[in-house]
């Protein structure tokens, strides 16, 4: 592989780095102003750079096909491609936009976070951008204004219309903690896992096409709900109103009934974290997957069949589809110490039982 040096013929000046994410609960609550508990995964995406004297970027990924590893643009003038180049592109418009002065750089962009599993390689590559910026041209800006940014750009400039929980738990997420978030107020608080338990992620190795669109469907059918119950936002509904969405029409009764329930998911299993009560926290993971399945509809039989088979582990607390869905990944509540072993064999089985190519992405 080559280094910054080879690319760029001199050392670079700094690096920086973001973690990939998995979603332990609250998922699609993001964009209904709902609360996430996601943390992060020992993957990462790592940023080399030096400045210009000029407005070039010139920008090397190590993760695409060799044709389109290196690109390169004028700050100012950025132009969507629909290449992975929209999420720098993206950033640099995001950080101008808040008054921020950039010069040009040459940038070496390379990878852990896998494409495509459900475990933001899109807000690790923004958030490792936006760092390796911040930290070359002094610039003001926290690290939840910089999770803005990268959402920026994954809104505005990329067009997918994400919530805030990728960038925030990339951002501000630690090892060993989960991030219980707030979306509406950004409010956050570090739950630590207890020491009984161990994450196990497992790539499933579908992956739809169609997620963008499904996912924007999702949404609106959200805002249609939100409007029909008269409120803000399906945060804005307790689940003790649960008899009011259950009088809506289909799709929206399901949707909002998922979103409903999933919020309340995630305070619950904040709790049960924090009470140690790992077997709790496991239910709440499978009835989330549930949800997902049946309500939200965005699984597959696939992942449908990864959650069965973990389940059938002994050590296992629970099971569930994390991320946006249609394929990618799935996380897995594990008894400490027995996560390597629950991975293999839960991976084995999937690729002779389902015939599908796994991976296992956590114990890394
Ligand atoms: C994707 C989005 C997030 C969130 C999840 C679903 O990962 O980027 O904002 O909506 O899907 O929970």
């Amino acid at each position: 592989m080559q280094t910054f040096a080879d690319l760029f013929g001199t050392a670079p000046a700094l690096a920086a780095e973001a973690p990939g994410r998995v979603n332990l609960i609250g998922e699609h609550t993001d964009y209904n102003g709902g609360f996430v508990l996601p943390t992060v995964i020992p993957q990462r995406t790592r940023v080399e750079l030096v400045p210009r004297p000029d407005a070039n970027v010139r920008v090397w990924s190590a993760n695409v096909d060799e044709a389109h590893r290196m690109e390169q643009f004028l700050l100012g003038r950025e132009a969507v491609t629909h290449t992975w180049l929209d999420y720098v592109q993206g950033v640099t418009v995001a950080l101008r936009q808040r008054g921020l002065h950039l010069r040009g750089v040459d940038m070496r962009i390379e990878s852990t976070v896998p494409i495509g599993s459900g475990l933001s390689s899109s807000a690790a590559l923004e958030v490792s951008v936006a760092r390796a910026l911040r930290a070359a041209f002094d610039l003001r800006l926290d690290d939840v204004e910089l999770a803005m940014a990268g959402k920026w750009a994954e809104n505005e400039f990329v067009g997918a219309p994400t919530g805030i929980m990728d960038q925030m738990v990339v951002s501000l997420g630690a090892a060993g903690a989960a991030l219980f978030l707030d979306t509406r107020s950004l409010h956050f608080d570090r739950v630590p896992l207890p020491p009984t338990v161990e994450l196990v992620v497992i790539d499933s190795g579908i992956r739809h096409r169609l997620v963008t669109g499904e996912y924007a469907t999702r949404r609106s059918q959200c805002e249609e709900a939100s409007r029909r119950l008269r409120v803000h936002e399906l945060r804005d509904v307790p689940v003790a109103n649960l008899p009011q969405v259950e009088a809506l029409d289909e799709p929206f009764r399901r949707r909002a009934r998922h979103v409903v329930t999933e919020d309340d998911r995630v305070l619950q299993a904040v709790a049960a974290l924090r009470a140690n009560d790992p077997a709790q926290v496991g239910e709440l993971f499978y009835a989330s997957h549930a949800s997902m399945r049946d309500d939200y509809e965005v699984s597959v039989p696939q992942v449908d069949a990864l959650v069965e088979i973990a389940s059938s582990e002994h050590d296992v607390y629970g099971a569930r589809l994390t991320g946006g869905g249609f394929g990618g990944s799935i996380v897995v509540l594990a008894k400490r110490g027995s996560g390597r072993a629950v991975a293999d064999r839960v991976a084995e089985r999937y690729r002779t039982e389902c015939g599908e190519t796994p991976t296992v992405l956590l114990p890394a």
